[in-house]
């Protein structure tokens, strides 16, 4: 099988559980506090490794306890770090996350050693996107690093996936091209301008992106599936009827299980309906890395 090469960020996710996410200048009282692997580029890349792909991911921690733990956890996972970037001086990536009652979260991410990917740092370890069948990519890390790496993915004639997670303005020249793009709703309107509030309006923000030169978006919608329209066609994928307790990382199992099911060959619809099936269960289950299922969970 071909490689999943994931560029992006490796967090510690400290968590805790509250009935309502605190507004502004409210103080209220949690349930349990529970320490987790995190990070989308961390998350991702273990969903594809336990979708049964090979994985190469580079990314960067500081040389300090939780950059240790991350390290450690990639290899249990048999993922290949060889090119991970550890940094004195440089703390490792922290994400503070409230979980309510109905499973929907609330996060803040200090992003320490991530923010320091650069992009020369790239391009002295070009040669790792020769044997790449897809680069996954997300926003975590400096997007002159993402624009580096949709560029040299470019070079290669290696397919890019991107998850514009968390939105932030993105140049043309990262979106020119791009195979496919996977915002979730929020993100959707802040990319596109327009409000997603269901399949039809999904249709239409997906429009506006490839009208930006994207070659297929797929926008995840929670409890109401995917919507995939580009050059692979219009498609609604439903999602299964689950009890929800915790979303983190339910839209970085949908991607890294694309990147892995696209990966083994199957096309975007089939890909998509496997991805689906996998962050609905995610969500079944608390925590970022912890949550993330494995293939005989949900392929049968
Ligand atoms: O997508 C979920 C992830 O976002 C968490 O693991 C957290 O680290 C933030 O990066």
């Amino acid at each position: 099988m071909q490689e999943i090469l994931v560029i992006g960020s490796s967090n510690t996710d400290m968590v805790m559980s509250v009935d309502e996410i605190p507004v502004p200048g409210q103080t209220v009282i949690g349930g349990n506090f529970r320490v987790f692997g995190g990070g989308k580029g961390a998350n991702q890349a273990i969903a594809a490794r336990r979708a049964g792909g090979r994985v190469k991911f580079l990314f960067s921690v500081g040389n300090d306890p939780f950059g240790e733990a991350a390290l450690r956890s990639m290899r249990r996972e048999d993922i290949d770090i060889t090119h991970a970037l550890v940094l004195d001086g440089a703390p490792s990536g922290v994400a503070l996350i409230f979980v309510d009652a109905r499973g929907e979260n609330c996060i803040g991410v200090a992003p320490g050693a991530n923010a320091r990917l650069s992009p020369g740092y790239l391009e002295q370890h070009a040669a790792i996107f020769a044997n790449a069948a897809f680069l996954l990519l997300q926003l975590e890390i400096p997007i002159a690093a993402v624009s580096c790496a949709a560029g040299l993915a470019r070079a290669h004639a290696v397919p890019v996936i991107l998850n514009p997670a968390p939105a932030a303005p993105i140049p043309d020249d990262v979106l020119r091209g791009l195979f496919c793009m996977t915002p979730n709703e929020s993100e959707a309107e802040q990319l596109s301008g327009l409000r997603v509030t269901d399949t039809r309006s999904a249709e239409q923000a997906a429009d506006v992106l490839l009208g930006r030169g994207v070659q297929n978006v797929i926008i995840t919608m929670g409890g109401n599936g995917a919507l995939l329209k580009g050059a692979a066609g219009l498609h609604h994928e439903p999602a299964p009827a689950v009890e929800v307790v915790d979303t983190t990382a339910a839209g970085d199992t949908f991607n890294g299980v694309l990147a892995a099911t696209l990966a083994e060959g199957l096309g975007l619809h089939d890909a998509m309906r496997v991805a689906v099936r996998a962050a609905s269960l995610s969500v079944t289950r608390r925590g970022a890395t912890d949550s993330i299922p494995r293939r005989e969970d949900y392929r049968t």
